[in-house]
């Protein structure tokens, strides 16, 4: 700890070594106690030295220090010494607490972080179960409505055959081949959605042919070009990290798509050394520094989560009217 004394006009009267050593400097004599801290905190803590002098009772209180040591944060016991039933002067203990103040805010942090993202969970469930429904409705909805109605044509037929005795069979084999293709079609739409609700495509065809996959749906669903390029043939990384990254490509993407009114973008992986990098750009409107800031941005902080889950560095680069770069880099040994 840092101790030293000080007078009834808070002037120092001693230090001890470890004071010495802190501040590089034994000229503190003399030197007014209240310069060791910061000016914001100056009348709180006067109040507090004025009692301990007044009461002739220890206390203790937290402070910032000042720029003579900056950033650095003190637990300090004010303790009296007492002649003639008066508080001559105060030695005063500090003991530095820096490390455990950050700590704590890091942690904070950390809880805030995981309490929106818990949230975010929820609001991608809902969207999912939005989207969900909104394919089954629209899409297999649909096709079994046609499927329904070529029933219904040849029920009719089947009618006219009992009254007539007459068959039509090009009428009957025509709405047969109908329902045939129109089922055909709703297996599709269900090998489709299926595969959107639980992509596998990662472990199907390994990362590499997953992303250039995935780059081709996006073009295809969204018009926008997407050029992907990997510097190697065979990516081979751990299945946790494989799956970080494409992910990452994936909602990215469906940022450009939401948001970046880009013609064109662009994915690049590659490797270098002991680390991934891996960056998607589009040529739209540019992220603003507010929007990448934004806490409630919660694509973006699932990103950032999922890049600090794998000890990844990230940074979001947005200029105006020019596009956005989002580049990432990886350490492979994890
Ligand atoms: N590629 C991009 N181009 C322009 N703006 C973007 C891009 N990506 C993200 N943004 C902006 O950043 C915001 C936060 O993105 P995100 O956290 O993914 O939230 P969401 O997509 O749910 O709106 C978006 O609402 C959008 O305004
Ligand atoms: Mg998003």
């Amino acid at each position: 700890s840092v101790i030293f004394t000080i007078d009834k006009q808070f002037a120092m009267t001693g230090i001890n070594r470890s004071f010495i050593n802190r501040y590089n400097s034994d000229e503190i004599i003399g030197m007014n106690a209240f310069e060791l801290i910061q000016e914001d905190e100056q009348t709180r803590v006067k109040e507090i030295i004025d009692r301990v002098f007044s009461d002739k009772q220890a206390e203790s209180f937290t402070v910032r220090s000042s720029e003579v040591d900056p950033g650095r944060f003190y637990t300090v016991q004010a303790v009296p010494f007492i002649r003639n039933s008066a508080a001559e002067g105060l030695t005063l203990i500090a003991t530095d607490i820096t490390d455990k103040i950050l700590a704590e805010e890091r942690l904070k942090e950390t809880n805030q972080r995981l309490h929106a993202l818990a949230a975010h969970l929820q609001t991608i469930r809902e969207e999912e179960r939005t989207m969900i429904s909104r394919e089954i409705h629209d899409q297999l909805g649909q096709e079994l409505t046609a499927l329904k109605m070529d029933i219904a044509f040849l029920s009719r037929q089947i009618d006219k055959v009992k009254l007539s005795g007459k068959p039509d069979w090009n009428e009957l084999q025509d709405g047969l081949k109908s329902m045939s293709d129109i089922t055909d079609q709703t297996i599709n739409s269900v090998r489709r959605i299926a595969r959107e609700l639980r992509p596998d495509v990662l472990d199907k065809l390994g990362l590499k042919d997953a992303i250039e996959w995935q780059a081709e749906e996006f073009t295809k669903r969204t018009g926008i070009d997407c050029i992907v390029s990997i510097s190697q043939s065979e990516l081979n990384f751990k299945h946790e990290l494989e799956n970080t990254v494409f992910r990452i490509v994936q909602e990215s993407l469906t940022n450009v798509a939401r948001h970046s009114g880009a013609s064109r973008s662009k994915v690049g992986l590659s490797v270098n050394g002991s680390s991934i990098y891996l960056t998607i750009e589009d040529n739209g409107r540019g992220i603003t520094p507010e929007e990448i800031d934004n806490a409630k941005s919660l694509g973006l902080v699932g990103i950032k989560e999922r890049a600090y889950s794998v000890n990844g560095k990230l940074t979001i680069n947005g200029q105006k009217d020019k596009g956005t770069i989002l580049k990432i880099i990886i350490p492979i040994e994890q």
